[in-house]
Parts: C-alpha cells; sequence; structure tokens
C-alpha cells in the first residue's frame, strides 16, 4: 500500500511483529487533515487484519511535532453544516479506536495539541519524549476539543487540570504529563523510538489473545459500572482458561522454559 501523508513500516526497525506508523507532514507540524485521516483509517485496518503485526507505535516526523492538531486551513472554510452533516471527526473513533482490537501505542515526540494531543489520547497508552507538549488550545480559536479531548483528557487526568487546560489553553510538559498520569513514561528524545518500539516488541513476544484480551479488559474499566467490569473480567479470564496459549503458558513456567504462542 501506498500512502502520501503518513508512512508504514512493518516488522519496524528488526522488531517482529511490530508496525510503525509515522504521521509525515512535517512542514504543517504532521496536522490531521482529511487525507491523513484516510490513510490511517486504512494503515489501522491492514495493520488489525495481518495476524504477523502484533503491536503497533504511532509517531511524528520530523524532530518538533507528534502532531499540531486538526488542520486549520483545512477546517477555515468549512460551514458548521458541513461539520455537522459529516459528523465530522466520527471516524478516527469509530474507524480508528473501536475497530482496532490490537494494541497501539502513542510516542509522542514534541506538540501533541488539540487533534494531536486527542489522537495521542486515543491509543492504548503514550510514551513521551523530554520534549513533548501537550494541549487543548482549541479555545483559542473560538471552537473546543472535537476528537475527544475533553471526554479522554479529564477520564486521563481528572476535572480540575483538564478543565484548566481546556480553558485556558495552556500547553503541559512532558513531566508535568507523567505526573498527571497523561503518560505511561517520558524518556530522553533521543531514545524514544528506540524505547517505544522496544516496549512494542514486549507486547509483541506475549500471547496474542491474552493481549487483546487485557486490553478489553482495561477498557471496560471506562465504560462500565465496577460490577459490571469485574464480570467482564472474570468472564474473559475464564474465556482464556480454555486457550492453547493458557496451557502452554503454564507448562512453560512450570518446565522453566519460554512459551511458544499459537495465538489460539
Ligand atoms: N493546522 C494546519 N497547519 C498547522 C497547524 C494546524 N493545526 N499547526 C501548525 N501548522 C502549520 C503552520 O501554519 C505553519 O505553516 P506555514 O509554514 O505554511 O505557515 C507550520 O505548520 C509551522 O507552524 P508554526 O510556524 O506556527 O510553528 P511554531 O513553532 O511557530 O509554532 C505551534 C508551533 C505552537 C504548534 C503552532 O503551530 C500552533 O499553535 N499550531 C496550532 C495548534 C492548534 O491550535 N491546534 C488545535 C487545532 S484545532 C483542533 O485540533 C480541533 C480538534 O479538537 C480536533
Amino acid at each position: 500500500m501506498s500512502y502520501e501523508t503518513i508512512t508504514v513500516e512493518k516488522n519496524a526497525a528488526g522488531n517482529a511483529g511490530v508496525t510503525l506508523m509515522t504521521l509525515n507532514r512535517p512542514k504543517a507540524l504532521n496536522a490531521l487533515n482529511t487525507q491523513v485521516l484516510a490513510e490511517l483509517i486504512e494503515a489501522f485496518a491492514d495493520y488489525q487484519a495481518d495476524d504477523t503485526q502484533l503491536c503497533a507505535v504511532l509517531t511524528g516526523s520530523g524532530d518538533k511535532a507528534f502532531a499540531a492538531g486538526a488542520d486549520i486551513k483545512e477546517m477555515h472554510d468549512k460551514a458548521a453544516a458541513d461539520f455537522y452533516l459529516d459528523d465530522f471527526f466520527s471516524p478516527w473513533t469509530s474507524e480508528i479506536v473501536k475497530k482496532t482490537r490490537k494494541p497501539w501505542i502513542a510516542a509522542v515526540n514534541g506538540f501533541a495539541l488539540g487533534g494531536g494531543c486527542e489522537l495521542a489520547m486515543m491509543a492504548d497508552f503514550i510514551i513521551a519524549s523530554e520534549n513533548a507538549k501537550f494541549g487543548q488550545p482549541e479555545i483559542k480559536l473560538g471552537v473546543a476539543p472535537g476528537m475527544g479531548g475533553s471526554q479522554r483528557l479529564t477520564r486521563a487526568i481528572g476535572k480540575s487540570k483538564s478543565m484548566e487546560m481546556c480553558l485556558t489553553g495552556r500547553m503541559m510538559g512532558a513531566e508535568e504529563a507523567e505526573r498527571a498520569n497523561l503518560v505511561a513514561k517520558v524518556v530522553p528524545h533521543d531514545d524514544l523510538l528506540a524505547e517505544t518500539l522496544k516496549t512494542a516488541a514486549t507486547i509483541a513476544s506475549m500471547p496474542p489473545m491474552a493481549v487483546i484480551a487485557n486490553k478489553e479488559m482495561v477498557n471496560s474499566a471506562f465504560e462500565m459500572t465496577l460490577d459490571q467490569g469485574l464480570i467482564v473480567e472474570r468472564r474473559i479470564f475464564q474465556i482464556l482458561t480454555a486457550s492453547e496459549d493458557k496451557a502452554e503458558g503454564m507448562a512453560a513456567f512450570i518446565e522453566k522454559r519460554e512459551g511458544q504462542w499459537k495465538g489460539r
């Protein structure tokens, strides 16, 4: 498949099972336009369908930005009716988040603003470089988050901090983002890609069905009451005990050897 606004590398940098996707509009600080969305939808569908690929990493090209937001130049001339009738921004969640059952990590290498911050928060977790800067500056454009910022940011860092970020449009640096639980860890800028690919490779080495199950369980915590979530957790656990990988994993532990996964 050929793309113009992103690049995709399977088994990236020799990491078996790891797909690297890179937003590739560095001159526009990787702003997210309709073409980026269409290409990402295709790339994520291909990742999801390819049984050889088990964890993905999404990052931004250039040294400056993960993504500086939805493309303001593209949105400038659109009328409210266009946004409403097209249900603008809806496919980010419906086509990417909902349809990608396998894990993916955002490697945030610089500005993650507006839609860029929202895209990073769609990932299963974020690893940030020391240079990362997160923010929801839409208010300065006379609008508000539209790709999930007010919801996912609030769930991640709580009401007070999220409200302050959305109302002032200020940026949050990597250290603060780690303290606020927005990111899983912060690494030196030059190590970001290698570190994130290493984490992805660790995930790709795990039993694949258990990986998807763990992702589904953790996500349930955001959608359900505790009682409902605990039931989902137990049922998924019980289903996993019927898998060949459960038999192999427990036998491998007892026999003091590495498990060989079938993904079933
Ligand atoms: N859309 C389109 N183009 C963008 C862009 C965006 N979101 N962000 C940056 N660019 C472009 C700039 O227009 C500029 O292009 P030209 O060279 O053709 O003028 C180029 O990228 C470089 O940007 P700057 O010259 O502005 O770089 P800087 O280092 O001076 O500033 C910045 C960096 C602080 C990130 C600044 O670019 C900025 O504030 N960008 C906009 C951030 C923003 O408001 N994001 C939210 C967008 S709305 C949204 O995302 C809605 C939603 O909820 C989904």
